[in-house]
């Protein structure tokens, strides 16, 4: 039988398992989640496919492991774990999920190495300033007073004699790619700012560490035992690794070779290895780019940075325990601006809820509780969509603005809200039931159409508003979302 040609591969970074998930995480996965789940609904879910895993390779993951006097395959096992188990926690419809210590991924980074053309390769002395924090070399102009901006811990001086990548032989190819938008960046904000760095001048950079350094941790270099994999190079082989690119010729061919869309998801931190390194390794490799790059802001918790010695870091186990998933995924997702940061707090997340169960919660009630009291539930619903709706959706869609998305879909909700408040079914009842079941009619078309809207954002809601809204059949049901303690007391 022949295959069908798949459309979508969609990438989430593989988080350092340092240490646990934190909101950042959580937010990415949901922006993938969204972005799959979304694609499904267009092309059929066997085209499209969804990824994450875990980066267990890098030196900090090795500190973080020594200084809770852990052995490091333990730790690393323990820590991925804790980010795998977010697939049924937090209902992510993810495909697959790699860890960088399996075969698959070091044969795959190893293929990958070997496969860039040998000019773009050579070995030199090297004298730097490094943050294990970032995994990075920095120029004396980046950080001042040897301090990394970033984690503002000082800067090791390195010396060392290491493999570079003539990453300024591709300086020319990568604008040509980015400025003609073979390979599309979003937002335009971060799309410039990866041109301009790019148009600054490229350095080539290191790709390798030495054993020693490196703790002999990492994917080693082929046919050199000294060295092992700059763990940034290794972690961008991912992408292609899980799909199979040293194991699985059929897979990665079909999935990457063959896909419309190779989308990668990341924080803007990382923009730097994600629209660079990446991209630059893949043209030596002579393999194809990633077409599309989405870039998100951070989030803050009430205004600070998320960091461990803050104690700040909020565990998405824990607020999914308080508010529900489908209210976390609903805040974080609509929260967060498309083009900057975003801030966490209680107060906002209390908000949010209350506009699921006043706006959402209060419509779906409340529809399907007159055409029970009415018509014993016997309302016809039309599945005709609203392809205007549909056409901003996709508009949003298409440049990655989830929030704008998100936005859409609440305006829609309380505009049902206000047809019913204006047309009043419950007193046109009382003179002319058919009129009233007219106005039913039309608003459960909408609200079938706005859990359909809603099912990459909030699944479980949006399925269990379907149950409710079956054709000549409308139920009511628990309240979607609770009125919460907090609530009452206020
Ligand atoms: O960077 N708000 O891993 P990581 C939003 N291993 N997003 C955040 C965030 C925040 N406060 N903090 C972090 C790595 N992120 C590498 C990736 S991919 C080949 C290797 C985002 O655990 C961050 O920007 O430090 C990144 O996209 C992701 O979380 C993982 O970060």
């Amino acid at each position: 039988m022949e295959k069908k040609k798949p459309y979508f591969y969609v990438t989430a970074s593989i988080p350092y398992v340092n240490g646990d998930p934190h909101i950042g995480h959580a937010l990415e996965f949901f922006e993938v989640d969204m972005i799959a789940r979304y694609a499904r609904q267009q092309y059929g879910s066997d085209q499209v496919i969804a990824v994450t895993g875990t980066d267990e390779n890098s030196l900090k993951n090795v500190l973080a492991a020594e200084k809770v006097g852990q052995d490091i395959e333990t730790f690393v096992s323990e820590h991925s774990k804790t980010f795998r188990d977010l697939y049924e926690t937090l209902n992510l419809s993810f495909n697959d999920f790699i860890r960088t210590r399996e075969t698959r991924h070091i044969l795959g980074a190893q293929k990958f190495w070997n496969a860039f053309k040998p000019e773009d390769v050579y070995k030199k002395s090297y004298e730097g300033l490094y943050c294990v924090g970032c995994e990075m070399f920095y120029t004396k102009e980046e950080c001042q007073e040897g301090i990394c901006a970033t984690h503002k811990t000082p800067l090791e001086i390195i010396k060392e004699e290491n493999y570079f990548f003539k990453l300024s032989n591709y300086q020319q190819q990568l604008l040509e790619l980015i400025e003609s938008d073979k390979l599309k960046i979003y937002p335009p904000e971060k799309r410039n700012e990866i041109l301009s760095f790019i148009r600054g001048g490229l350095e080539d950079f290191s790709i390798s560490r030495s054993q020693e350094r490196a703790k002999n941790w990492g994917v080693p270099v082929p046919n050199d035992p000294t060295q092992v994999m700059y763990v940034w190079v290794d972690a961008l082989s991912n992408y292609i690794n899980i799909l199979g690119f040293a194991t699985d010729d059929d897979r990665y061919k079909h999935f990457w070779e063959e896909s419309q869309h190779r989308i990668h998801v990341i924080g803007k931190d990382i923009i730097r290895f994600h629209a660079v390194y990446w991209p630059a390794m893949l043209l030596s490799a002579g393999l194809p780019l990633p077409t599309e790059m989405y870039v998100h802001g951070f989030f803050t918790v009430d205004g600070q940075k998320i960091s461990k010695s803050l104690g700040n870091v909020i565990d998405p186990n824990e607020i999914v325990k308080e508010y529900g998933l489908d209210a976390i995924r609903y805040y974080l997702l609509r929260e967060l601006p498309y083009a900057s940061d975003g801030n966490v707090s209680k107060e906002r997340i209390e908000e949010r809820y209350s506009e699921l169960a006043n706006v959402l919660g209060n419509l779906v009630h409340r529809v399907a509780a007159m055409a029970k009291n009415y018509f014993e539930g016997n309302i016809d619903i039309d599945f005709t969509p609203d392809v205007e709706v549909e056409e901003q959706l996709a508009q949003s869609m298409r440049i990655f603005n989830l929030k704008e998305y998100t936005d859409i879909v609440y305006d829609l909700m309380k505009k049902v809200n206000e047809y019913i408040d204006k047309e009043k079914p419950f007193t046109v009842f009382k003179t002319d039931p058919e009129a009233t079941k007219v106005i039913l009619s039309k608003a459960a078309r909408e609200i079938r159409l706005i859990a359909k809207y809603l099912w990459p954002i909030i699944p479980n809601t949006s399925e269990e508003i379907e149950r409710r809204y079956q054709n000549g059949n409308l139920q009511t049901g628990e309240p979607l979302f609770p009125r919460r303690d907090t609530n009452d007391q206020k």
